[in-house]
């Protein structure tokens, strides 16, 4: 029964217009574009009756304008139990267009999630900055920049763009942790098809520029796509089960019981007898972490190395393994961007990290070293040698050279690092070697062929084996394939509660 005195008629009149506002034809627009409406985004998101809306009725910049909530819902809820900070941005007003009203809107759901040590979802559906609030509107996106750098390593930041993310709506997202996609209805650009062809002449469709295709497997910039929104949130729910509430925390333990991994005993099969043949490293991963718990993180883009997170016993581990099916699993300057970015956020939020690796070395040629592979690969030295997670390494087969060094080598800082008994480790692959070393006899040799062959075959013997990195303590031991599942569970453990203080510093000076 509702109080009929006046201040309480005035409260239930603004309740009911904020309702008569998602009435109507609300859902008509953005379903006829394939997309769900701010609200129903929510309630796919979040716990039954968990959203609780904050500032709902704040009113646009331009007072004119008699509705309310500015073109962005915020608040908090819970996800599995678990608290959250959410913005949705509302592309029935205004194009979900950011105005200074709507950025201070959203700067209040981060300071909250900053201060309160919860992770921050924003579902992005945005034509920018509000072309008729001028400056005001970038001041507001200014604001809503610092206060996601200043989160960046204290609370998880997700992004999941789900309709438009145009101009100044992309570089939160950027600043972010991770970003979602849906084919066909999320794009992301700068600048729009429009723009493009009036600076550049170049036609280009919304789906070419800024596609989830395109950011997923071209550009890196979208870490996860879906084909529709309610998968892609449950991408986003799945997610969170592998990352802890902020920095101080470590990840949550899981406790299902039926873990152990399928097809364990048959593990040193996936790796071909000739070891230059390529095999899919999944199928490792599969075999060591528990049962289906391995969820991959940026599966499209520089595919010769796969990140993503899994776990060992329950708990969760960041994997980033060299993929030999892909370009030999070399290390090129998008894996090294990728498995770097992964690195550091695996170490900001205490995420133990496991690498697997099969890498003959870095990818050559004048493309990647124009395009500065010296300064790309160092990213990825750089972050493995920064993180004071506990770090393993196991050498499932080949570790060549720079490649070997920068995989979390022991000297790098590897807390343990393993090796199959399949491992090639030496400073360049045999071949290569032997043209070298060997450059005089061969030219000499009746048959060059022969020779080569048998100085090949005693340099893997002699030379690019895991027994002599044993010996000198590089690798902390060789192992039985099948038993690297139990081996890490234990090192693991006893890395649990692993401890390295710091020289204070303003902050490194990463190979940007
Ligand atoms: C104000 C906007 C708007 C904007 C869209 N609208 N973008 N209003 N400011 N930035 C309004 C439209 O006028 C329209 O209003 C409604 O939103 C829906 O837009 P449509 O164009 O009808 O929808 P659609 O065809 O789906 O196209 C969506 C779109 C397109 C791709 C986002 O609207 C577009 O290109 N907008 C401009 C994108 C852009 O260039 N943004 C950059 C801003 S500059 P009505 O009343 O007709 O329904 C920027 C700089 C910041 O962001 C830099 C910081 C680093």
């Amino acid at each position: 029964m509702q109080d009929n005195r006046l201040p309480y008629r005035k409260f239930y009149s603004r309740k009911e217009k904020l309702e008569q506002q998602y009435g109507g034809d609300y859902s008509t627009k953005q379903h006829s574009k394939g997309k769900l409406t701010a609200r129903e985004r929510i309630e796919l998101l979040l716990d039954e009756d968990s959203f609780h809306e904050i500032d709902a009725f704040v009113k646009p910049l331009d007072q004119s304008q008699d509705i309310f909530g500015d073109g962005v819902i915020c608040g908090y809820g819970t996800i599995s139990g678990r608290k959250v900070l959410i913005y949705v941005q509302d592309f029935n007003f205004m194009g979900g267009s950011l105005g200074y009203v709507h950025a201070t809107k959203i700067q209040k759901v981060q300071d909250l999630a900053l201060k309160m040590g919860h992770p921050i979802i924003g579902l992005i559906d945005s034509g920018g900055a509000r072309i008729q609030e001028g400056i005001a509107s970038l001041a507001g996106y200014a604001g809503i920049f610092k206060r996601n750098v200043a989160s960046s390593g204290v609370v998880p930041q997700i992004s999941v763009i789900l309709g438009p993310a145009a101009g100044g709506a992309v570089y939160s997202p950027a600043l972010t942790d991770f970003r979602f996609m849906v084919k066909n209805t999320s794009h992301m650009f700068v600048t729009g098809p429009q723009i493009v062809k009036e600076v550049l002449n170049e036609e280009v469709s919304f789906e070419e520029l800024g596609g989830a295709d395109v950011h997923s497997a071209t550009s890196g910039v979208a870490d996860f796509v879906y084909s529709d929104e309610e998968h892609c949130l449950l991408g986003v729910k799945k997610l969170l089960t592998y990352l802890p509430s902020n920095n101080m925390e470590h990840p949550p333990v899981s406790s299902v019981e039926e873990i152990e991994p399928l097809k364990m005993n048959n593990i040193s099969l996936v790796l071909p007898e000739d070891s230059g043949k390529p095999y899919d490293v999944t199928d490792i991963i599969i075999r060591i972490v528990d049962r289906n718990s391995f969820f991959e993180v940026a599966e499209n883009f520089a595919q010769n190395i796969v990140t993503g997170f899994g776990r060992l016993d329950n708990q969760v581990v960041g994997i980033i393994a060299s993929q030999p099916k892909v370009m030999a699993g070399t290390l090129d300057i998008n894996a090294s961007r990728k498995a770097a970015r992964f690195v550091r956020f695996c170490d900001a939020y205490n995420i133990p990290i496991l690498v697997l690796e099969d890498v003959p070395g870095f990818m050559p040629g004048t493309d990647q070293e124009h395009n500065a592979i010296i300064m790309h690969g160092a990213k990825l030295l750089y972050a493995f040698s920064e993180a004071t997670v506990p770090k393993i390494t196991v050498i499932l087969r080949k570790a060549y050279g720079g490649a070997y060094i920068v995989m979390n080598s022991k000297s790098m800082g590897g807390d343990f690092n393993f090796a199959w008994p399949t491992a090639e480790m030496a400073v360049m692959g045999p071949e290569g070697a032997v043209k070298i070393l060997n450059r005089r006899e061969l030219a000499d040799a009746d048959d060059p062929e022969a020779l080569k062959n048998k100085l090949v075959q005693d340099y893997k013997e002699q030379i690019a084996n895991p027994f002599i990195a044993e010996e000198k303590g590089f690798i902390d031991e060789v192992i039985d394939p099948v038993d690297t599942r139990r081996v890490l569970i234990s090192a693991f453990g006893l890395l649990e509660n692993k401890y390295e203080e710091k020289v204070p510093r303003k902050h490194g000076n990463i190979p940007l």
